[in-house]
């Protein structure tokens, strides 16, 4: 293994930096991956990384991307609860890479659902009442 320079543990730094300030909770705008084991079969880190990488493509930083455990939704997964200004609380369902990228662009920068993706959970409705 060859040995790692000065400018290569910066570079670590840097990624882990933006990394850490990625799970800022304090951010308006919040991002969050369900990963349970079913989560991960049905392709949750990919789709987490698709949300990272199109937030850096857009420079947007102050959005927070968080993974959780599962949020019992299996045969729905990957599931994703995007939580933004003026917007509704929202869960998405089967949220691919693909629609990760969809929905930085229509949810969080165009301020409109990715209707087809919306998750309709009625306990949540039943919880309220
Ligand atoms: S085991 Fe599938 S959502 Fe929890």
């Amino acid at each position: 293994m060859a040995k790692l320079t000065l400018a290569d543990l910066k570079k670590i730094r840097d990624e882990k930096n933006k990394e850490m300030t990625r799970r800022d909770t304090d951010k308006d705008v919040q991002i969050i991956v369900g990963m349970g084991t079913c989560g991960i079969a049905a392709g949750a880190k990919e789709t987490f990384s698709a949300f990272v990488d199109e937030l850096d493509k857009s420079n947007i930083s102050d959005v927070m991307v968080k993974q959780t455990g599962c949020m019992g939704f299996c045969s729905v997964e990957p599931t994703v609860r995007v939580t933004a200004p003026q917007m509704p609380d929202t869960i998405y369902n089967n949220v691919s890479a693909e629609i990760a990228r969809r929905i930085v662009k229509e949810h969080i920068i165009g301020k409109k659902l990715v209707s087809e993706y919306v998750f309709d959970n009625p306990s949540r409705d039943i919880i309220a009442q």
